[in-house]
């Protein structure tokens, strides 16, 4: 097991560069099986969660390998010249809860997938249900038994058809896409998520030859193809990371933090979040870097406020342990809902042990400042709830130990040597 020993009370302020987006590479990744040819993927982000993915492709078949040097990331080569059918990957599956979205791709190429069910994790249940109800609605035939649902269409391609999803899902919706790009005849999604990740997606697939459009707010189209082809695409920043780090500078009160390789228009409506409590971003030039760059200045004064987790373009739930953290510095109360899952308030208590002034019930909770956080030893139970609470030990007065941080290295690439960079004194022990 690997811990992380932080001693607070530094300021971050430097310059990081910001990764690809976990969240839109794992898709993309995923979506180079819809294809013979050959599929280059640049800024891929080399944290466990997309290495993990890979290993899963590589025993499906795929071919990958690793082109380098790059100068926009990790650049991945990927050929699935045939994709295996019957892979056991149930180890693996249960590593990566995003193996899911493999349902859709294979049904689309194989006609054919068995998922072992990856059941739920740390942050919530995190049900199935409405990507199997897509591909029931797209033509496949689903078996369900104990440890695995199997889908098939009997050799037939998939069929176009109006989904309406009863709520909001980012895996449903981008399952449903990437499915519907082999399908015959017209498929529309109603009620999508529309996360900046799943443009991502949307754009990545056009240049493959999909035909895909956003419709309306919550509406997207996508026309069939008989074939998608080989192509080459950049993946977008990592907006969860860039915010992150955003984060813990103004709460150590750091100076000017300038994030390399991302881009405001990724950042969505937190701008404005961010904006009214007093923290002030801009887009900077950075020619050498493919997405530009933001600069963060220096906070005066932080404000309290009152959020909500809710799917895209509204807060997003990613972000709710380390806003929580941040808060600890706002003057004032401010409040904060969780919509999305329900188990993700997994912190509060360590929080509480650092001395964070916090009350919680059901999914509200009430952040009160807290002048002096103290080091203190916590576990880190899942990806964000590690980062919020290594945020908190760089913050502290004195030593914090975060245990257990192997979920930390799923989403964030060098995290540690970022924040030593930027002025942080942290180390990983084992
Ligand atoms: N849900 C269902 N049934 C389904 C699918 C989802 O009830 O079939 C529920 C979930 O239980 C949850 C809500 O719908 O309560 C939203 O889940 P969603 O499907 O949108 O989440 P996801 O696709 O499983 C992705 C990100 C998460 C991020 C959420 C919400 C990836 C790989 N994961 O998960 O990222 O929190 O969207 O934005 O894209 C993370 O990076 O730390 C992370 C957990």
């Amino acid at each position: 097991m690997v811990h992380l020993r932080i001693k607070g009370g530094n300021k971050i302020s430097g310059e990081v560069l910001i990764s690809g987006a976990k969240n839109s590479s794992m898709p993309i990744l995923i979506s180079s099986i819809l294809t013979k040819e050959e599929v280059i993927l640049h800024n891929v982000p080399y944290v466990s969660d997309v290495t993990n993915l890979i290993s899963l492709l590589i025993n499906l078949q795929t071919r990958v390998s690793l082109i380098s040097p790059s100068r926009i990331g990790k650049s991945v080569s990927l050929t699935t010249a045939r994709l295996a059918n019957n892979v056991d990957f149930s180890t693996e599956a249960s590593k990566i809860r995003t193996s899911v979205l493999l349902m859709g791709p294979s049904l689309a190429r194989n006609g054919y997938f068995r998922l072992f069910k990856p059941g739920g994790c740390n942050i919530g249940e995190r049900k199935i249900d409405l990507h199997v109800m897509g591909m029931k609605l797209l033509g496949a035939e689903v078996n369900e038994t104990e440890n695995y649902i199997e889908f098939t269409t009997h050799g037939k391609p998939l069929k176009g058809n109006i989904i309406t999803f009863p709520l909001v899902s980012v895996g449903a919706t981008q399952n449903v896409i990437m499915a519907a790009t082999l399908a015959q005849g017209e498929t529309i999604i109603q009620n999508a998520a529309i996360e900046p990740e799943i443009e991502d997606l949307i754009l990545f697939l056009n240049k493959m030859g999909a035909k895909i459009s956003k419709i309306s707010e919550r509406e997207i189209k996508i026309i069939g193809v008989k074939e998608l082809f080989g192509t080459e695409y950049t993946i977008m920043p990592d907006r969860i990371e860039a915010l992150t780090y955003v984060m813990i500078a103004v709460a150590t009160g750091g100076n000017e933090l300038i994030l390399k390789n991302v881009s405001l228009k990724y950042f969505g409506d937190v701008i404005n979040t961010l904006k009214t409590i007093g923290v002030e971003l801009d887009d900077v030039t950075l020619p050498q870097y493919h997405f530009g760059g933001v600069l963060l200045k220096p906070t005066k004064e932080l404000l309290s406020t009152s959020v909500e987790t809710a799917p895209f373009p509204g807060f997003a739930t990613d972000l709710q342990p380390l806003f929580m953290v941040l808060m600890l510095r706002a003057n004032g109360q401010s409040e904060i809902v969780e919509n999305i899952f329900e188990n993700r308030f997994q912190h509060i208590p360590f929080l509480k042990k650092m001395g964070a002034d916090i009350d919680y019930i059901g999914s509200k909770a009430i952040i009160r400042q807290t002048k002096n956080l103290i080091g203190s030893e916590v576990e880190g139970t899942d990806l964000r709830a590690c980062a919020a609470l290594a945020m908190a030990g760089l913050m502290a007065e004195g030593e914090t130990i975060v245990r257990n941080i192997e979920s930390l290295d799923r989403g964030y690439y060098n995290f540690v040597k970022n924040i030593i960079n930027c002025g942080g004194v942290l180390e990983r022990i084992s």
